[in-house]
């Protein structure tokens, strides 16, 4: 699937009504401010195609220059749009709350959390934070409670865990069926 770099593209309603479709619960898309490894990267479209996520828009010029995408064995950057922009906040999708996800004083605890419906969640890059320009135009800043800073994907994927977990997710065999490698045929 070829993709337009244009944010008109995923503003449409057309697509926004695909993706809705797809997620089955609300919009996400995600912003990545100069992300540093391509692997990273590649394990956060794995997650937004595990999770059903619409969006990936990065800033930067590293991941461009890093094309490791092993980690993202399903492929997923055919299908889910993913966009080198130069401004996360000028590119945030139509109706979208912004949410920044870093280790800032003051911020909300991840637990504690409501997601909005339509997210536009925020993290920062592997050796840095957001910058304090993002952090101050977002509508929320979450953290997780954590004894040190995660992963940067590993973040991602806690997040939209917790996303699903409070959401009214589907839950039976015929997801497991689906979601699970051919050669697995286990049951209990
Ligand atoms: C490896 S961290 C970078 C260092 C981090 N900014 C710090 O101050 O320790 C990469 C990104 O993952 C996210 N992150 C990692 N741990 C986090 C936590 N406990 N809570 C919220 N965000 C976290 C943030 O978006 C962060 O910018």
């Amino acid at each position: 699937m070829k993709y337009a770099n244009t944010i008109d593209l995923v503003n449409s309603n057309e697509t926004q009504a695909d993706f809705k479709r797809w997620s089955g619960h609300g919009l996400v898309s995600i912003g990545l401010v100069n992300p540093k490894s391509a692997t990273n990267v590649a394990s956060i479209l794995r997650a937004c195609g595990c999770y059903g996520a619409s969006a990936v828009f990065y800033t930067g010029q590293r991941f461009g220059y890093a094309k490791n995408f092993n980690a993202d064995t399903r492929q997923m950057r055919h299908i889910i749009p993913t966009i080198g922009v130069d401004d996360l906040l000028a590119i945030a999708p139509k109706d979208a709350s912004k949410v920044v996800i870093e280790l800032v004083e003051g911020a909300i605890p991840l637990p504690e959390f409501v997601h909005p419906e339509n997210a536009f969640y925020i993290f920062g890059p592997e050796d840095a934070s957001v910058p304090e320009d993002i952090v101050a135009a977002c509508d929320h800043v979450v953290y997780i409670p954590t004894r040190n800073s995660m992963n940067l994907a590993a973040t991602a994927n806690v997040v939209l865990y917790d996303r699903m977990a409070k959401s009214d997710y589907v839950a039976n065999d015929e997801l497991i069926k689906k979601s699970r490698d051919n050669n697995n045929g286990l049951a209990i």
